[in-house]
């Protein structure tokens, strides 16, 4: 852990909440919010347990809310018994909701298909039953590799609807993460489609499949289940393929959801840590899904005639919480989409706003920078230029959302009418951690505000001791929440180590740098370990670096994150080859040659921006790479620190001279 936090600026800048929005809201007004936090103070245990009685389905009721016997390792409603699928899908079939449109779907040449619940759930049992005769059952891990389709939310919601834990997997990434993943959860089945469309572009995905599991650890996987989304030839595995409509073909629409525990893993989501692997994040049924439907309701405030948008991938957690299950169980109707915000031009998002009339919007940073970017350049395309009156409540998720780009989305995305909702949440977290109230909570661009009702935020020393307010520290949650990682799948030392570290007192340790203001507003400051978050994907600058030495010229590399207007940090690469030193066209070269090779090992979105050939690097006399100093010269600016621990201060130049 590192204290190296820069400050952030702090805006003073507050917008009260719209009066028509406190009225009728969930958690409306601040004293409503205030009572609610005081109830989970006062009494955890009875504040979640009324919760989870009044929000879930259960088909056992629990005794008991938290068990704390073997913490960090907690249990929440450990001895209950409920189901996923049925709380999103069957909960709603003798209701209204059943003929609801659940699912709007547009695809990145703009057709659009639409489910209603009903039949909704009349695809997933399809599915379900097809996966059962295959001989699927709980706890098998299933890899999902699929394009952003009701399919993908079909797939998941059955795995969920069986007990079997899926385990997403971004499609951008190479058929090596892929392969890395399946080896790890011990996946039995994988479900990928042909291809999928980005920009008007087919992209495989089956063959990617192929590739990971023809490199071997994979024997575990029984099939390989096959959406079909753009037609044409494709390799084909006789035995072991299968396409998805034929596995749901001739199955009966209806399908008993398991009666599963709580505390059953209801899925497990790679993401990046400050040092190895991967870590796989592991969630339960009960707190995950209580967490998710929780933080819809209140965060977004849905109601019935809302139309949501929340245009994270599935591959990510964002795209877990609130699109194939947060929206499902709060019965909303909402927009899935397939394609890229620039495609077929840089006002897709605000032609489809208007055209789907969407209410609720959410989004990341990275998107508004580059949207706003185009939207000055190209005024065709600019919000104003559409009818974006639909809107209610606009999001942001992911990275931490700066001013400007804050008031740009206020006033032309959102029309001065509806609140941003920049909302703090991790992986881990599940859902929603810090997170303004459309009801409740005065804004302030640049802050996450403040944290929902049973969720103990705080700001500690490295000894775990409260700072004062307008003191940098590390975020830390002191007491533990249903919706929390349960473990790391496999690795419960590295769950411990990385997330409850002893010092801390067994509070959970974010690993984001942060400060409050006088008004106890959260400020996030960035990651205090070695994870660049680039266009809002965390990437841990060690798995960067082992992709660049695993290439045969490199002998050494150090990867850095630079702040980068549109992307929040761009990856800068130091690296030292196993030859001379290339100049000009031949370094260009070589850097173009790195850059594939590290798209190829993670995929495309780990290439680093920049790459700097070195005859070495910044080094201690104990052999230590001074990262602090690559991030100053990553960024261009003179070195104005002390370099004289520094075995080899001559390299700096060196290396900030280098293309
Ligand atoms: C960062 C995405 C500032 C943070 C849901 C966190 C944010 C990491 C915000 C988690 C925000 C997320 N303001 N920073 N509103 N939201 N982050 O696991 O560093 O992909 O630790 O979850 O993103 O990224 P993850």
């Amino acid at each position: 852990m590192s204290t190296e936090i820069e400050s952030v600026l702090i805006e003073n800048r507050v917008f009260p909440p719209f009066p028509n929005l406190v009225e009728g809201a969930a958690i409306s007004g601040m004293d409503n919010y205030q009572a609610m936090c005081d109830e989970a103070r006062r009494n955890p245990d009875a504040f979640w347990e009324r919760l989870a009685r009044e929000n879930l389905v259960w088909d056992k009721a629990f005794t008991q809310v938290l068990d704390t016997s073997e913490a960090p390792f907690y249990r929440w409603f450990g001895d209950g018994e409920m189901n996923v699928s049925a709380n999103c899908l069957d909960k709603h079939l003798n209701t209204p909701v059943a003929d609801k449109t659940a699912i709007i779907f547009e695809s990145d040449d703009g057709k659009v298909t639409s489910v209603t619940y009903k039949e909704l759930h009349a695809r997933v049992c399809q599915f379900a039953n097809g996966l059962k005769a295959l001989g699927y059952s709980a706890g098998e891990r299933a890899i999902i590799y699929l394009p952003m389709s009701i399919e993908a939310v079909v797939a998941m919601q059955a795995c969920a609807r069986l007990g079997i834990i899926h385990s997403v997997v971004f499609g951008g990434f190479s058929s090596k993460s892929l392969h890395e993943r399946t080896v790890d959860v011990g996946a039995s089945l994988v479900i990928t489609a042909d291809a999928q469309m980005r920009g008007g572009k087919s992209i495989p995905l089956k063959a990617a499949v192929d590739d990971a599991l023809a490199m071997g650890g994979c024997g575990a996987v029984r099939n390989v289940i096959v959406y079909q989304r753009v037609g044409g030839q494709l390799d084909w595995n006789n035995g072991r393929d299968l396409w998805m409509h034929d596995v749901s073909a001739g199955q009966p629409d209806t399908c008993p959801a398991a009666s599963l525990n709580a505390e059953h893993p209801l899925f497990i989501l790679y993401t990046s840590g400050s040092t190895g692997k991967p870590k796989g994040v592991q969630h339960a049924c009960g707190g995950f899904l209580l967490w998710s439907l929780l933080t819809t309701k209140w965060t977004f405030d849905a109601k019935d005639d809302d139309v949501f948008w929340c245009t994270a991938d599935v591959g990510w957690v964002t795209g877990h919480t609130y699109v194939a299950y947060g929206p499902l169980a709060a019965g909303l109707t909402q927009i899935v989409f397939e394609g890229v915000p620039t495609y077929p031009d840089v006002g897709r998002f605000w032609e489809m706003i208007q055209r789907h009339k969407v209410s609720i919007f959410y989004t990341a940073p990275t998107a508004i920078r580059s949207l706003t970017k185009a939207a000055e350049s190209t005024p065709k395309y600019h919000p104003r230029e559409y009818d974006l009156s639909s809107l209610r409540i606009i999001g942001s998720v992911g990275e931490p959302i700066n001013p400007e780009a804050w008031m740009w989305y206020y006033k032309n995305v959102g029309g001065e009418r509806c609140p941003v909702l920049d909302t703090w949440w991790q992986t881990e977290t599940g859902a929603h951690m810090i997170t303004p109230l459309p009801g409740v909570t005065p804004l302030k661009p640049g802050s996450c505000t403040l944290p929902l009702p049973g969720i103990e935020a705080a700001i500690v020393d490295e000894a775990g001791e409260d700072v004062e307010r307008g003191k940098g520290g590390f975020l830390v949650m002191k007491r533990p929440w249903p919706g929390m990682i349960r473990t790391i799948w496999g690795d419960p030392e590295r769950f411990k180590q990385s997330y409850f570290p002893p010092e801390l007192k067994g509070y959970y340790l974010a690993g984001d740098g942060a400060q409050r203001d006088s008004d106890g507003y959260f400020w996030i400051m960035g990651r205090i370990d070695d994870v660049l978050n680039v266009s809002g994907h965390r990437l841990g600058t060690m798995e960067v670096e082992s992709a660049l030495v695993a290439h045969e010229l490199v002998a050494e590399a150090a990867v850095v994150g630079r702040p980068d207007d549109t992307t929040g940090e761009a990856v800068v690469a130091f690296v030292v080859l196993n030859r001379t030193l290339p100049e000009g066209d031949e370094a260009d070269q070589i850097a173009a040659q790195l850059r594939s090779w590290v798209a190829k090992e993670i995929g495309p979105i780990a290439k680093p921006r920049d790459i700097r050939f070195g005859e070495n690097l910044p080094k201690t006399r104990s052999g230590k790479i001074m990262r602090r100093l690559l991030r100053v010269v990553a960024k261009g600016e003179r070195i104005t620190q002390d370099v004289s621990t520094l075995e080899n201060p001559a390299i700096l130049d060196q290396l900030s001279q280098a293309r």
